[in-house]
C-alpha cells in the first residue's frame, strides 16, 4: 500500500515540489544518487572502478517535456564520454539510458529518441563501451524494444533491462536470446492485468528468466540485490559451465554496497548503477518504495 503510494507520488507534480523543497531530503537522496554535476559522477566513477567493481551511468531525466531537454540529456552523456576518455575510465564504465529522458513520450518522439540514442551508441563504440536501455513503465515496452531492436542493428552489444513482474517477459526473453540483457524484477506499479503482483510470484518469474538467459548464448546481467536471486544465479552459472564475465552482477548505487565488493573479491564481475543529475526525484521515489526501511529513514530526516 506505501509502495503504491509512493510510486504514484513519483509521477505527481505537487509531491515532487514539497520532497524537493525540503533541504532535508538531500542528506537521503545522497545515499542513492551519486550528485548533481559531472565531476560527482566521475569522482564515484573513480571510487567505485578503484575497488574492482564497473559502472554503468545513468543520467537521470525521465521528466523530459521539450526536445531541448532531450538534446540536453543526449549532450550530458556525450560530455561524460569524454572525461572518461579523458581519465582512463572508458574500460570499466558503460551508460544506461531512459528513452523518456530521450524524448521517447514526445509527441512523434520514437524518432528523435532513437536519433539521440544513436548518437550515444555511436560514441560508446567508438570508446569500446557499453549501452543499456532501462525499462519504464508497461505501456512503454513494445516502443522500447522497437528502438532496441534498430540500435542492435547497427550496435549490437546494445543491452536492454527486462522486467520480470511483466508476464509477457518470458517472450520478450526468448527474444532477445544471445544478447545482452539485464534481468530486473521491476520498479514501476503495474495493473494485475500486465503483472505479477506478489513478491513470490515475481521472484519466481525472474528465477524462470533468470535460467532461460544462463542456458542461452548471451550476456546475462543479474540486476538484483536479492540475497537468493545472487545464490541462484551463481548456482545457474556453475551448472550452465559459465566463467564470472560472460554474466555479471549489476547493483543499485548505495544499496548492499558491501556485498557488491564481496562479489567482487571473490572473482565475480559486479556492475554498479550510478544515476546522477538534477532530475533525481522520480528515481529516488522509486527506492523509496521498494524498502520500508527507507522510508521510516525519510521520515526520520523530515521530522
Ligand atoms: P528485492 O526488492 O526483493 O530486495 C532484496 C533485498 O535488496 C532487500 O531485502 C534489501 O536488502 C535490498 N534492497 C532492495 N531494494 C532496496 C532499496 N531501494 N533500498 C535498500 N535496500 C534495498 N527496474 C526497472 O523497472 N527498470 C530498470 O531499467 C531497472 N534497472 C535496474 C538496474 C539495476 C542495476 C538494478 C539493480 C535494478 C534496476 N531496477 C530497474 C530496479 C528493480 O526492478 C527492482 O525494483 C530493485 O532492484 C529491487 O529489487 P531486488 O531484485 O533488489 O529485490
Amino acid at each position: 500500500m506505501i509502495s503504491r503510494l509512493l510510486l504514484a507520488s513519483a509521477r505527481s507534480d505537487r509531491m515532487r515540489r514539497v520532497v524537493v523543497g525540503v533541504p532535508l531530503t538531500r542528506a537521503v537522496v545522497d545515499r542513492f544518487v551519486a550528485g548533481e554535476a559531472l565531476e560527482d559522477a566521475l569522482a564515484a566513477t573513480r571510487e567505485l572502478t578503484g575497488a574492482g567493481l564497473a559502472v554503468t551511468l545513468d543520467r537521470l531525466g525521465e521528466d523530459t517535456t521539450e526536445p531541448v531537454q532531450a538534446d540536453a540529456v543526449r549532450d550530458a552523456y556525450l560530455e561524460l564520454f569524454g572525461s572518461f576518455a579523458e581519465g582512463g575510465l572508458t574500460k570499466d564504465a558503460e551508460a544506461s539510458l531512459k528513452l523518456s529522458a530521450l524524448g521517447l513520450a514526445l509527441p512523434d518522439g520514437r524518432s528523435g529518441a532513437l536519433d539521440r540514442a544513436r548518437a550515444i551508441c555511436e560514441e560508446a563504440g567508438r570508446l569500446g563501451m557499453t549501452v543499456t536501455v532501462d525499462m519504464e513503465d508497461h505501456t512503454t515496452v513494445d516502443s522500447t524494444l522497437d528502438v532496441v531492436r534498430e540500435l542492435r542493428a547497427d550496435f549490437p552489444w546494445v543491452g536492454v533491462a527486462i522486467q520480470a513482474m511483466l508476464r509477457r517477459t518470458e517472450g520478450d526473453l526468448r527474444d532477445l536470446a544471445g544478447s545482452r540483457v539485464r534481468l530486473v524484477k521491476g520498479a514501476y506499479a503495474e495493473p494485475a492485468s500486465v503483472a505479477y503482483q506478489s513478491k513470490a510470484e515475481v521472484d519466481r518469474a525472474y528465477v524462470r528468466g533468470l535460467r532461460l538467459l544462463m542456458e542461452g548464448s548471451g550476456h546475462p546481467m543479474v540486476g538484483s540485490h536479492d540475497p537468493r536471486i545472487v545464490e541462484i544465479a551463481l548456482e545457474l552459472a556453475r551448472t550452465n559451465g559459465r566463467e564470472p564475465g560472460s554474466y555479471e552482477f549489476q547493483m543499485l548505487y548505495g544499496i548492499r554496497a558491501d556485498e557488491q565488493r564481496r562479489l567482487a573479491a571473490a572473482g565475480e564481475r559486479v556492475r554498479v548503477y550510478v544515476p546522477y543529475g538534477g532530475d533525481w526525484y522520480g528515481y529516488f521515489m522509486r527506492r523509496l518504495a521498494e524498502r520500508p526501511a527507507n522510508i521510516a529513514f525519510f521520515l526520520r530526516s523530515f521530522l
